[in-house]
């Protein structure tokens, strides 16, 4: 049985577009795409989701007077989908135990750094204001922290002395699009063990 995603997106969906595509093409085996939600009904990705016919599931957080209740009715709408792997894909939204615990280590992340260092927001800057030589992209489970969840792969790039935030996204975006597709290929094909707080690649 082909693992049933259900991708979670706030705008322009890069990461979901590249998922989809190394779906359609085989490089990730055994998925299939049941759901794209949104918090922003203007998100470009919700856009490609449209012209590729897949089903999407929009509620506006500004409709809820807390994290919690937005959170309650996504899991009360996903109900339905038999969702086996929930994957963050520039959702700028924090997930609150409402969903974490409906969804034990079935909700992945990609962040643009290499956690734990640069949690947060505007993580390509943060790297750059620090000084580092490199820095990269984590795809991790997400747990109750804000980008502390078990760490399931990395990829590391250079930081030049001329890059600013800009050309480091760029160049980060360019390996989260691989890394992004090779760690949802691995949960799909039940690769990835968690071993306390590691998660071992089979
Ligand atoms: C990506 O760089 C992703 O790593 C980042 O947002 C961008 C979304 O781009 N996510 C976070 O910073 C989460 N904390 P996309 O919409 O084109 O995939």
């Amino acid at each position: 049985m082909k693992k049933r995603l259900a991708i979670f997106l706030s705008g322009r969906g890069s990461n979901f577009i590249s998922i989809h595509k190394n779906i359609l093409s085989g490089e990730i085996s055994n998925a299939e795409i049941v759901l794209v939600f949104s918090n922003n009904k203007n998100a470009e990705g919700i856009v490609y989701a449209q012209n590729n016919d897949l089903p999407i599931l929009i509620i506006d957080h500004k409709n809820f007077d807390d994290r919690k209740k937005f959170d309650r009715s996504i899991v009360d709408e996903l109900s339905s989908y038999n969702i086996d792997l929930i994957c963050l894909a520039g959702y700028m939204r924090i997930v609150s135990e409402i969903i974490i615990d409906s969804y034990v280590n079935k909700v992945i992340n990609i962040h643009p750094s290499l956690l734990p260092s640069f949690k947060g927001m505007n993580a390509q800057q943060q790297a750059i204001d620090y000084g580092v030589r490199y820095s990269g992209c984590t795809v991790h489970f997400v747990d109750h922290g804000v980008d502390t969840g078990k760490i399931i792969l990395q990829d590391v790039v250079e930081v030049n002395s001329d890059d600013d935030s800009s050309s480091l996204s760029e160049k980060i975006l360019a390996r989260e699009h691989i890394l992004y597709c090779k760690a949802i290929d691995l949960f799909c094909n039940d690769k990835l063990v968690i071993a306390g707080d590691k998660v071992i690649v089979e």
